[in-house]
């Protein structure tokens, strides 16, 4: 085999959703654990306050303990090299969430066993199905009273129209779990409780192994053996390709916070997720083991650190092998960037990528000119498509406490904009800049950075506005005839494209009936030709 459908075939790219809560930071914690990256439980926290130690660019972080930004890690298991994306939890920060599922090739869904799919699961489950994203199921927290794991499985199938097949089947729940039974290999796991690799379970082949006797009261071993029973009856067997299509959901039993059932999920998704996926560009879709390097930048991080004021891309590597110095053409503005510091991102650091693969994952430092949604290649023209720009669901204007900073201010949210962390327009009459984000949230996050990197003190004034429509039409006479109509409610997005500011409801319907040659769009692809 090439070194090239080696490398693909060994990468796994994918994220883990859940509702906040539910344990997603703890998993990611264990599986760094397990993939070697890190050697202390506790470690991914105490990452997270060094970084903010280090600088106070996300005081927001800071004081409300979420997490407000996406980054990636890097390990190795089981022969396979792991990309794991991390997702914010945070529900206001969804817009982000859903830029850095374009870029996984599948998913772990964690669930909280006391309280099954909720409602950030199901937000983030429905972009995983648009995109066909193929999910693992991880019930976590069954140390805990939970919900019946029939109850449970029949719950993602009813409420997800998946197929559930489960991988392990819990004995007993709350303070008497006891570990699960694998139905794959046939064998029982006794948990252990221990502190790392290695020391989560004991294995068994048999039910009436002593050390079950022993762990496992009689009546209970009892109503688990006529629950595994009615599981093997009742549940189709596992189906991989209809996994990969997106039909079917693995489901794991365990408790991330005692490591247990933390191996079987990483080697389920060595075992059977797809490497990377081809990618759909507008002009044809792309393969992983093409010899051309190509791929696109689903996210940009500002002000990483303050200091350097810097910007990273992050940038999916779709095709190819890339290798650092590498020249690549950047399609949107047809000129060609010299790669030559990328990042590759640990779980503790950072590093210089000296080469990437196919579903790797790169930083690219850069000054401003790389924008979501931007592909780059060695050459051919494409464009990867899908990375959507939201319609946001609330509006404020932003104005600088000195005016004099006007146009300072101006040129900081435009930046903001291209980044992707807020839709920003301008309004053609009055020229004031207004503000739309999906969480309220939002707005403070921006304030503060603005304050702090760009060290521009600003406030927000409430609008009257309802949403944003992007606007186009075949004939540009129509949307100026419109333009001339709408003036009052007219305003250029960050990109100098025009959107439709409605008051209310009832305005964007009348308009939408009134202009039927007018599109006006919710989402805006990014940077789509
Ligand atoms: P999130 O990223 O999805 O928001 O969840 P996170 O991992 O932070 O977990 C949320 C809470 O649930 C944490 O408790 C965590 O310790 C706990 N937890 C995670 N996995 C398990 C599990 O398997 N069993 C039990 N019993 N608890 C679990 P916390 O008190 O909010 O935080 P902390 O003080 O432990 O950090």
């Amino acid at each position: 085999m090439s070194k090239m459908n080696t490398e693909v075939r060994r990468r796994r790219t994918f994220a883990i959703i859940s509702h906040p809560d539910a344990g997603k930071t703890t998993l990611t914690e264990k599986l760094l654990l397990f993939g070697g990256a890190i050697q202390l439980a506790g470690e991914v926290k105490a990452r997270g306050a060094r970084r903010r130690a280090r600088s106070d660019w996300m005081k927001v972080e800071q004081e409300r303990g979420i997490s407000v930004t996406a980054s990636v890690m890097r390990f190795e298991f089981d022969g396979c090299a792991f990309n794991l994306l991390d997702t914010p939890g945070h529900q206001d920060f969804s817009e982000d969430t859903y830029r850095t599922l374009t870029a996984v090739d599948s998913a772990i869904m964690v669930l909280d066993a006391a309280k099954g799919i909720e409602a950030q699961t199901l937000k983030l489950f429905e972009v995983c199905r648009l995109r066909d994203i193929p999910i693992i199921t991880f019930i976590n927290k069954m140390d805990r009273e939970s919900l019946d794991p029939f109850e449970l499985l029949d719950q993602i199938e009813q409420t997800l129209a998946l197929d559930v097949v489960p991988v392990s089947w819990p004995i007993g729940m709350g303070q008497h779990f006891a570990g699960c039974y694998d139905l794959f290999n046939d064998q029982i796991l006794l948990m252990k409780k221990g502190s790392g690799p290695g020391e989560e379970a004991e294995v068994c082949k048999e039910l009436d192994d002593p050390r079950i006797i022993n762990a496992v009261k009689p009546d209970l071993l009892e109503e688990f053996k006529g629950q595994l029973e009615m599981a093997q009856g009742l549940f189709p067997e596992f189906d991989q390709n209809a996994y990969r299509e997106g039909h079917m959901t693995p489901v794991f039993f365990g408790s991330a916070i005692n490591n247990f059932g933390v191996k079987e999920i990483l080697q389920g998704i060595a075992d059977h997720a797809p490497s990377p996926r081809p990618q759909k560009a507008l002009e044809r879709e792309v393969k992983a083991e093409e010899s051309k390097v190509s791929g696109f930048v689903f996210k940009i991080q500002a002000n990483m650190d303050p200091k350097h004021r810097d910007r990273v891309a992050f940038f999916r590597l779709c095709s190819g092998h890339f290798k650092r110095g590498q020249k690549l053409r950047h399609i949107r503005s047809d000129k060609t960037i010299n790669i030559h510091n990328p990042m590759l991102f640990l779980a503790q650091s950072r590093a210089l990528a000296e080469d990437a693969w196919p579903g790797d994952i790169l930083g690219i430092p850069n000054h401003g000119n790389l924008r979501i949604g931007d592909t780059l290649t060695e050459g051919e023209t494409l464009h990867y498509t899908g990375i959507p720009s939201f319609a946001p669901e609330l509006m404020q204007k932003v104005r600088p406490d000195d005016p004099m900073r006007s146009k300072h201010l101006g040129k900081t949210l435009r930046q903001l904009g291209e980044e992707g962390a807020a839709r920003v327009f301008k309004t053609f009459m009055g020229g004031d800049w207004v503000i739309g984000v999906l969480g309220a949230l939002q707005f403070e996050v921006l304030a503060d950075r603005i304050r702090t990197e760009y060290n521009i003190p600003v406030h927000f004034e409430s609008t009257t506005l309802f949403t944003a429509r992007w606007i186009e039409a075949d004939d540009h006479r129509v949307l100026k005839k419109f333009h001339d109509a709408n003036q009052a409610s007219i305003a250029a997005d960050h990109d100098d494209q025009p959107v439709f500011l409605s008051r209310n409801a009832w305005h964007l319907d009348t308009t939408i009936e009134e202009w039927p040659d007018i599109r006006f769009l919710k989402t805006k692809e990014q940077n789509p030709g």
